[in-house]
């Protein structure tokens, strides 16, 4: 077993802790990897904002993937692909990802770690605005997707998952990140545009008979945060 190598971390809960725990993680579960590791090292170096998912998240999300057999695979908010790039591994080799950003600077360097990943054949970035795209991949794709990731702007998130549950089938999960933003989502009169979309989600999860929903806390180096799950019925 990896230890840390950092002295007795704090007791009580802190960034500081939960990244030392993280690192811990990342040590004993997450295997180096020149292309992934060199996606996030490009990508702090460059003025990115630092939102992608961490290792541990993004092979959570990949052993997901696996465990459905997912084939095809919808991602909303791409960045620079880190979240894709674990995806698009756990597809088989027929395997189709499609995943969606409206920032040019954030596609063109997207699309290259797709072409350093070796996945440029199984990843189609459409980029533009999420909202523009999906009636264009519903009219592409009329086969359901068997996952999707909403990871962009969260003030659209009810959209998103409205437009997530169109494109499902029985069996679809659908996963939202960044639904608890260290805790303000428990603020009903919160002015953030986010928090209110994803506030608007968990109304709708909550009233939605066609799925199944969850939400598992994370806290990390990027703060207290975490996943909403749906399954598809
Ligand atoms: N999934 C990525 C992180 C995505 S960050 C990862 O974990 O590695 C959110 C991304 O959504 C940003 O790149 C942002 O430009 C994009 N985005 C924000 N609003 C959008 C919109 N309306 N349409 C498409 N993309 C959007
Ligand atoms: C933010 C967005 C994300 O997708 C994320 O994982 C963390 C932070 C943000 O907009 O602040
Ligand atoms: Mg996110």
């Amino acid at each position: 077993m990896p230890h840390d190598s950092s002295s007795s971390p704090p007791l009580e809960p802190s960034l500081e802790l939960w990244t030392a725990v993280e690192k811990f993680l990342t040590n004993a579960l997450v295997a180096p990897d020149p292309v992934l590791d060199g996606v996030l090292a490009a990508h702090a170096k460059s003025d990115l904002p630092p939102i992608a998912v961490t290792p541990a998240q993004g092979k959570f999300l990949h052993l997901l993937a696996r465990i459905m057999g997912a084939k095809q695979i919808l991602e909303i908010g791409t960045l620079a692909g880190y979240s894709t790039i674990w995806l698009a591994r756990a597809l088989p080799p027929e395997g189709k990802l499609i995943t969606l950003e409206f920032k040019a600077e954030h596609a063109a360097i997207a699309r290259g770690n797709f072409q350093r990943a070796g996945l440029a054949k199984q990843i189609e970035l459409l980029e533009g605005p999420a909202l523009e795209s999906l009636p264009k991949v519903a009219a592409a794709h009329p086969a359901p997707f068997d996952l999707i990731f909403i990871d962009a702007d969260k003030n659209n998130n009810p959209r998103y998952f409205e437009w997530a549950l169109k494109l499902s089938r029985t069996g679809t999960v659908i996963l939202v990140d960044n639904v608890i933003r260290d805790g303000e989502i428990l603020d009903p009169d919160s002015k953030d545009p986010d928090i209110q979309g994803t506030r608007a989600l968990f109304e709708l999860l909550h009233n939605e008979p066609r799925v199944s929903a969850t939400a598992v806390p994370v806290a990390d180096s990027k703060g207290y945060d975490g996943f909403a799950l749906a399954l598809v019925l």
